[in-house]
């Protein structure tokens, strides 16, 4: 089954993520697929109550390597779990641009998931100067290695990776379906090699309702992550009914 991640960012308040999120209660009620809600962390108790009965599933846009403690700021996985949380996003483009979270510290935040039956979602993509020098197949498997080389593989039987180029984030501009494929087949190659088996791969960037079906179909992607369109609950259903 195609999974379908909404990744809400900072984009709404608590008030706005409540009453977005009893939207998608009402839009996705009778959905069958696969579909996953990341409010901030503030919405998460609240947006966790009203996805109760419904279809939709919970997400987190990050979680801390630690589990309890001394850790000033952070958000405990164990606590996520107890919420509801089945997915998290680890290592987003903008957490690696903006929080300089390196491959070590992704290692150890897949590791806290999967310790928390939370399944981890790990993104990786080039940015546009990457691409351009031709380095984009390098810079993503230099990201696998780094987070996923040091955990054993019968550890993460429910891990997901997310491709989401960061030229094509918020810009309007799509990767092509063609060059997306490759990557595709890039990451899986990797993957296989690595001992890990069936891992979904998704793709992410600049993904609208007219442009979902291009990155799905016949031996296309397992599933989007999408941003903008996520923001409310018909175009986000647009895609996630696909
Ligand atoms: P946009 O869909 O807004 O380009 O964002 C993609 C993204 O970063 C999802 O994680």
């Amino acid at each position: 089954m195609k999974i379908f991640i909404a990744n809400w960012k900072m984009q709404l308040s608590p008030e706005e993520s409540v009453r977005t999120a009893r939207s998608f209660a009402r839009v996705f009620k009778n959905y069958q697929g696969q579909a996953v809600l990341c409010p901030d962390f503030l919405s998460l108790a609240a947006v966790s109550k009203i996805l109760a009965k419904s279809p939709l599933v919970l997400g987190s846009q990050d979680l801390s390597a630690f589990e309890r403690g001394a850790y000033t700021g952070e958000i405990s996985p164990v606590d996520l779990q107890s919420l509801g949380v089945k997915y998290s996003l680890i290592g987003h483009s903008e957490r690696r641009a903006y929080l300089q979270e390196s491959d070590k510290l992704l290692a150890a935040k897949i590791k806290a998931a999967v310790s928390n039956k939370i399944v981890p979602v790990l993104c990786v993509g080039e940015n546009a100067l990457e691409r351009k020098q031709g380095r984009a197949m390098a810079v993503i498997k230099a990201q696998l290695k780094g987070a996923l080389q040091s955990l054993p593989t019968a550890t993460l039987r429910s891990l997901i990776i997310a491709y989401e180029p960061v030229w094509a984030i918020g810009t309007g501009l799509n990767c092509d379906r063609e060059q997306a494929l490759r990557v595709k087949a890039t990451i899986n190659e990797w993957c296989r090699r690595g001992g890990f088996k069936k891992i979904p791969v998704l793709y992410g960037g600049s993904v609208k309702p007219e442009n979902a079906v291009s990155f799905l179909g016949n031996d296309g992607f397992d599933g989007l992550l999408v941003g903008g369109a996520s923001l409310e609950a018909s175009s986000f259903y647009q895609i996630a009914a696909l």
